[in-house]
């Protein structure tokens, strides 16, 4: 990790900023300030502060990182539940409240100059939020411990209503892509606004996967086991 710019660093390592919120390290309006005069002004040691950053980021890299692995189709339907649970519902439950709150920041410091694609995000983030948060209750309390069960017909019909409900968030997120350009942030778009279109992108991302998952992986494994 070398000497630069803070604003160039948040732009290529999004998650940095969570790092420098907890450290009080003004990424923003501070943008322009070089990363070693901002951890000596913070009274951090360089060393400790630099290999902290590193391991932050390289713990992000890894628990956001999508692709499915293979042995997943071997786990059992126990096993699948619980690993969805403690890595998708888990990290979406944090991205989107990351984003949200990012997103309240950067719609009104930037309100005035881009009004009509930040009120569009929000309103569709906001959904796509509501409805997300809704669906993982629904399976962690409701469907999953029936299909756990090997319970038959009542979760046939859940399990569609899952899938409609995928469907339904698939959708806001395809509006979402539209209107932020494939998350591209505008020029002028400070700090910020560049990390919360890239942690967007990255939510979005982890949700394509999740759903795949359940979809392709978890509810076959359940159709074809139960034979109904
Ligand atoms: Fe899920
Ligand atoms: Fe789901």
């Amino acid at each position: 990790m070398t000497d630069r710019k803070l604003s160039s660093l948040v732009k290529e390592f999004p998650f940095s900023t969570i790092f420098f919120n907890e450290k009080h390290i003004d990424y923003c309006c501070g943008g322009e300030h070089m990363l070693y005069d901002s951890i000596a002004e913070a009274g951090y040691e360089r060393g400790a502060f630099l290999s902290e950053l590193e391991t932050f980021l390289e713990d992000a890299q890894n628990k956001y990182k999508a692709t499915v692995d293979p042995s997943l189709y071997d786990l059992s339907i126990d096993e699948l539940v619980e690993h969805i649970e403690a890595t998708h519902h888990l990290n979406e439950r944090n991205l989107l409240q990351e984003v949200d709150t990012k997103l309240n920041t950067i719609l009104r410091a930037h309100y005035k100059n881009h009004k009509e694609e930040l009120l569009r995000v929000h309103s569709l983030f906001s959904d796509l939020r509501k409805e997300l948060l809704q669906h993982f209750v629904e399976e962690e309390e409701e469907v999953f411990p029936l299909l756990r069960r090997k319970a038959t017909n009542p979760t046939k019909k859940m399990i569609e209503l899952l899938e409609d409900d995928h469907e339904a968030a698939g959708a806001l997120i395809k509006g979402l892509q539209e209107v932020t350009r494939s998350f591209t942030p505008p020029e002028d778009g400070c700090p910020t606004y560049v990390a919360t279109y890239a942690m967007m992108k990255t939510l979005v991302e982890d949700i394509f996967l999740h759903i795949f998952k359940e979809n392709s992986i978890l509810f076959p494994k359940y159709t074809e086991g139960a034979k109904l």
